[in-house]
């Protein structure tokens, strides 16, 4: 068996070789780009690992791996745009490269490439495939949705926030996981509880990555420090000090919020008083001075390792030796302990 390093390689050479060779070039040079600059790869490594806890022919399904990580760079041009980020991985994104027309557009083509790859999946698993990439492709968008329309709230309850990131991000861990084993010819069963390994592992990693959005360091990171608080994204952090903090650090935060920045146009309305702008750092620093004083950043930590206990249950519960259990057991580990 592989471990995740060789596996990533694998799952690098062959995103390498992809045939990115049309024209016009305003329209491909970007998914290039966005492709050469690097990434965990989680998704096809995830889905390569499932698959060989069943098989070793771990190549045969390489268009199908391929399909998931073009999808979820798909996703990334458009979140960015979404989400106003101006880096990813280190680099500046799509739409500060180009435009937001070319983020939308190109972004379109990597959706189309992801179902051609997606198409390639080899015998009678191309159609149980297809079904369950196209469940989790709209649930998807359900959670981009609910991540966006919960910008202009400030109710947002814990389990809401917890059903948004299922749908924004855990459902396509868990699609990787279900695709390979299911291509490897695991039961059902098995199959189903390597999806619920993923929901879990997911829930933990979109945790942990709103929590690097605030602690998080940005040469590791890749992403701007505080983009979410810029943004209004109502995560874990947010939701539990405004149910936490007392009635002075409430007041205070609550002023944060509505607060626009200069640097920032077109942020969402803000509830209540409309005040004079300030500077997005200090918008970032104030904020993030009142988590620490409500120690929210524990309280996202024993989640998250609520998460990936659950995550392990499932995965002792599949019905295979440890050995063969182990590579997966192991990338969760290094997962959860990420920084970048
Ligand atoms: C970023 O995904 C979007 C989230 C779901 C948090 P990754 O953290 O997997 O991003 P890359 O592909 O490694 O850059
Ligand atoms: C992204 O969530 C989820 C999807 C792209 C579907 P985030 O908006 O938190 O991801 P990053 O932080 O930009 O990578
Ligand atoms: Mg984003
Ligand atoms: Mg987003
Ligand atoms: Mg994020």
């Amino acid at each position: 068996m592989h471990n995740s390093s060789e596996i990533l390689e694998l799952v690098n050479e062959a995103l390498a070789a992809m045939p990115l060779d049309r024209k016009p070039a305003g329209l491909y040079d970007p998914v290039r780009y966005v492709l050469s600059l690097g990434g965990k790869r989680i998704r096809p490594v995830l889905m390569l690992m499932a698959y060989e806890m069943y098989r070793d022919d771990i190549t045969a399904i390489m268009p199908t791996a391929l399909g998931i990580e073009t999808y979820h760079n798909y996703t990334l041009l458009h979140d960015d745009v979404m989400d106003r980020a101006d880096v990813r991985r280190g680099k500046p994104t799509v739409h500060r490269v180009w435009n937001d027309n070319t983020a939308i557009l190109s972004g379109d083509a990597m959706l189309v490439l992801a179902y051609q790859l997606m198409g390639q999946t080899r015998g009678d698993m191309l159609r149980p495939v297809m079904e369950l990439f196209t469940e989790t492709a709209l649930q998807i968008g359900e959670g981009q949705q609910y991540d966006m329309e919960f910008e202009t709230r400030l109710d947002v309850g814990e389990d809401e926030y917890i059903e948004m990131i299922r749908l924004k991000t855990s459902v396509l861990l868990a699609c990787a996981l279900k695709l390979g084993a299911m291509q490897g010819g695991a039961p059902e069963a098995d199959a189903q509880r390597l999806y619920d390994f993923g929901v879990n592992m997911g829930l933990a990693f979109q945790l942990q990555d709103d929590l690097l959005d605030v602690y998080g360091d940005f040469q590791t990171f890749g992403k701007r420090i505080g983009g979410d608080i810029l943004e209004g994204k109502k995560t874990f952090m947010l939701i539990n000090a405004l149910r936490l903090a007392d009635d002075r650090q409430r007041a205070e935060l609550l002023r944060w919020l509505s607060t626009p920045t200069t640097a920032v146009p077109r942020q969402p309305e803000a509830p209540g008083q409309a005040a004079a702008p300030c500077d997005p750092q200090q918008k970032i620093a104030a904020v993030t001075a009142i988590y620490d004083a409500v120690g929210v950043r524990q309280l996202a930590e024993q989640k998250i390792a609520s998460y990936f206990e659950a995550a392990q249950r499932c995965l002792d519960s599949v019905a295979l030796s440890d050995d063969r259990k182990l590579p997966l057991r192991q990338l969760a580990l290094s997962l959860i302990g990420r920084n970048s």
